[in-house]
C-alpha cells in the first residue's frame, strides 16, 4: 500500500537547511557506515517524488552530470518557469497538493511517495491529512537558523516506529502519524 513519507534530515534544532540554504552541515555525514545503504534501500521503495522550487533549484545547483531520480516521476511544485533537467521525469506544478497527491499515489503504482521537502510544502500535505509518515533523520549539528523542519501542527501524539543509530551521532527517528 502506498505510504506518504517525509524522509529528510534536519538538525537538532529543528532545521533542514541554513540560514543560506546550504547543506554541507549535512552532507559531513554521508559518508557514515550504513547511511548510504540505508538510504538506497528507501529510495528502492519510492514511486514517487514531490519537491518545492527550492529543494529543485538546489538540485540544479549541484551541477550533477545525472539527475539522481532517475525513472521516479517527480512533481516540483512551483509558480514559475523553471528549466528542466535532461532525463528527469519532472512535472512542474502549481495545483492543489490534494490534486497532485492523487496523480502521485497512480503514480507510483503500490510503491511509496518520498515528500523530498521544503518544510512549507510538507506541511501543505499534512494540514490535509495526506502525510503517513516522518523518517526523521536528526544530525548531531545545531544551526540556529535556517529553513524550518515541518511548520505545520500535528497535536499527536505520533508513533515512534523506529530509531536507527548511524555512527556516533546521527539517529533516524521513524514516526507515524496517527489516523483520527
Ligand atoms: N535536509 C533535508 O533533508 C532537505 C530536504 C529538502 C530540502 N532541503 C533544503 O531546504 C531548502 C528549501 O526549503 P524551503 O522550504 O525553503 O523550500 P521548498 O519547499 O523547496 O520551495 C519553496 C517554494 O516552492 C514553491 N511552492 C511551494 N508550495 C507550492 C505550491 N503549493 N504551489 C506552487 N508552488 C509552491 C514556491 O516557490 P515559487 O512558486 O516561487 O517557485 C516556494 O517558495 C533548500 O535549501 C533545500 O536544499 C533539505
Amino acid at each position: 500500500m502506498t505510504r506518504t513519507q517525509y524522509y529528510v534530515a534536519a538538525s537538532i534544532d529543528g532545521y533542514i537547511a541554513d540560514a543560506e540554504g546550504r547543506l554541507g552541515w549535512l552532507f559531513q555525514f554521508n559518508d557514515v557506515e550504513g547511511v548510504d545503504a540505508h538510504y538506497k534501500a528507501f529510495l528502492a521503495g519510492v514511486g514517487a517524488l514531490a519537491m518545492g522550487s527550492a529543494t529543485y533549484e538546489f538540485i540544479l545547483a549541484e551541477g550533477l552530470k545525472a539527475w539522481p531520480y532517475a525513472g521516479l516521476p517527480t512533481w516540483v511544485f512551483t509558480h514559475r518557469a523553471l528549466p528542466a533537467f535532461e532525463g528527469a521525469d519532472i512535472r512542474f506544478t502549481s495545483e492543489d497538493v490534494s490534486v497532485v497527491h492523487e496523480q502521485m499515489v497512480r503514480a507510483a503504482e503500490g510503491k511509496h511517495i518520498w515528500l523530498m521537502g521544503g518544510g512549507n510544502l510538507v506541511a501543505q500535505f499534512a494540514r490535509r491529512g495526506l502525510l503517513d509518515e516522518i523518517l526523521l533523520g536528526v544530525a548531531p549539528v545545531v544551526l540556529g537558523s535556517g529553513a524550518p523542519l515541518l511548520p505545520a501542527s500535528i497535536p499527536g501524539p505520533l508513533e515512534l516506529q523506529g530509531i536507527t543509530r548511524f555512527g556516533r551521532g546521527f539517529v533516524e527517528l521513524r514516526y507515524e502519524i496517527p489516523r483520527t
